[in-house]
């Protein structure tokens, strides 16, 4: 697909779209050998684009970064013969050979993101990186003070003590008895938030992960979704 260099360029990873521009302006971006000016379009499946007469990453060679909004249902995972439905169904138009980085529940939704970039998901999976994620959990029963300082502080979960979360208490539906609470954690152990919440015997019914660092679910409807910039991979990279 045609596009203006700067973009393309921003989203091969060569930075942001002004100091892509100037890369443009300073004469050191060809188009089929030809410097290139400022403004141009261009395909980069069919043209050949350079950086100081060496060529930019190809689709061959590109990191591609997906951010999906998981309905419940799906499971993550990349292959399983007996699963009836992936989250690699609902990126099967994506040409890369994704896989999801970390996982979500079968019955949980929101926010995941998938890569074919290896390196990357070892990062961002690995435990001693710290992330936000935040989730939206619709709880059986009025969820009190009480609880919320229980489980904020941390509980014990596989042998081990959780790390202290927060947990914003956002309301109580008396007709159903359910309680909303958005919770903040940056571990992910399996079925973690399930879990805190079953151990002071209050069961989540409903789970969404909204925010992964500083991504949102914004604009990107359930069953959906979109492509990363380099900018917004490289900001996670280096969330602390
Ligand atoms: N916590 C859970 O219980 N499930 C998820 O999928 C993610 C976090």
């Amino acid at each position: 697909m045609e596009e203006r260099l700067q973009k393309i360029l921003a989203n091969y990873g060569y930075g942001a779209r002004r100091k892509c521009e100037e890369l443009i302006i300073e004469g050191k971006i060809k188009v089929n050998g030809v410097v290139a000016l400022i403004g141009q379009k261009a395909d980069p499946e069919r043209d050949e684009i350079t950086i100081n007469d060496e060529p930019i990453k190809t689709s061959n060679t590109r990191n591609v970064y997906v951010l999906l909004n998981k309905p419940a249902g799906y499971l993550c995972t990349k292959e399983d013969p007996y699963a009836e439905k992936t989250v690699m169904d609902l990126v099967k138009d994506v040409k890369y050979n994704l896989h999801p980085v970390g996982r979500l529940d079968k019955n949980t939704k929101g926010l995941l993101l998938l890569t074919n970039d290896g390196e990357f998901t070892n990062i961002i999976t690995h435990p001693s990186f710290v992330i936000n994620k935040k989730y939206v959990a619709l709880i059986q029963g009025k969820v009190s003070k009480n609880d919320i300082e229980t489980l904020q502080k941390g509980i014990i979960l596989y042998g081990k003590k959780t790390s202290p979360c927060q947990i914003n208490f956002r309301g109580y539906n008396k007709t159903k008895d359910m309680s909303t609470c958005e919770v903040i954690i940056h571990e992910g152990k399996k079925r973690q938030v399930r879990k805190m919440f079953a151990s002071i015997e209050k069961p989540v019914k409903s789970l969404t992960r909204t925010e992964l660092g500083p991504l949102t679910l914004k604009g990107v409807k359930e069953g959906t979704y979109r492509y990363l910039s380099m900018e917004e991979v490289n900001a996670l990279k280096k969330v602390k």
